[in-house]
């Protein structure tokens, strides 16, 4: 029967690929943070398996490191943002008021959902500092112009999947990531992402 694996044009980073860079990415962030006690916040659901990963790779673990999620979303079943982006959470004020927050996103694209995280912990929570882990950074599409901190890849403007990513719900589960055949989303209508035209204005 045809797989998850079928529906990949072709592999971009293989699971050993994500792995010894969630590992540099670790160290780095542990070398940072250093006697800060950060929280880190995981962007619900595409990072929880990049947020997995890489809170293991926070060596040597600072003391006080502690977790928690918020839940964004904007994409509907389509391949592009819709732009609204609505935030679902149940975080205490008073339990984030004064911490040194690590947002862990799985990719920043237009950059509409991290500024929207970033605004809400900056206006309603009074956080002490925030930077954004992301483990793809794909900075063609930015409508807002954000730099995140922590950037895993550079993302080549291809629809991805996998490691968390999903197309419509599917193939988050796949351990690395690559680039959906345009078949597999002919359905819906949507035209594959254009090689190297830039903004095409069709949004
Ligand atoms: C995806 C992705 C990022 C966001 C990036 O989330 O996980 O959170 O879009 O796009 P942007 O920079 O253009 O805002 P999505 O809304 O698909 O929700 P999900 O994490 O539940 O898949
Ligand atoms: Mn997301
Ligand atoms: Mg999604």
């Amino acid at each position: 029967a045809r797989t998850y694996h079928d529906d990949m044009k072709c592999i971009l980073w293989t699971a050993s690929d994500l792995a010894s860079r969630i590992s540099e990415l670790g160290r780095q962030i542990a070398a940072d943070y250093e006697g800060k006690a950060p929280l880190v916040l995981g962007v619900l659901k595409g990072s929880f398996m990049f947020y997995s990963d890489l809170v293991r790779a926070i060596e040597p673990c600072p003391r006080g490191l502690t977790m928690d999620f918020i839940r964004a979303s904007s994409y509907g079943s389509g391949t592009e943002s819709t732009g609204d982006v609505k935030l679902k959470t149940d975080l205490k004020k008073e339990k984030v008021a004064g911490r040194h927050v690590i947002l862990v996103e799985d990719i920043v694209d237009t950059a509409l959902t991290i500024t929207t995280v970033i605004r809400y912990l900056q206006e309603e929570c009074d956080v002490a500092s925030v930077r954004t882990a992301t483990l793809l950074d794909k900075h063609e599409r930015r409508v807002i112009n954000y730099k995140p901190e922590y950037v895993g890849f550079t993302c080549p403007n291809e629809f991805v999947v996998g490691y968390g990513l999903d197309f419509d719900e599917e193939y988050r589960s796949i351990p690395y990531i690559g680039v959906l055949k345009p078949e597999c989303y002919a359905h819906l209508g949507i035209k594959p992402e254009p090689a190297e035209s830039g903004e095409s204005g069709d949004e």
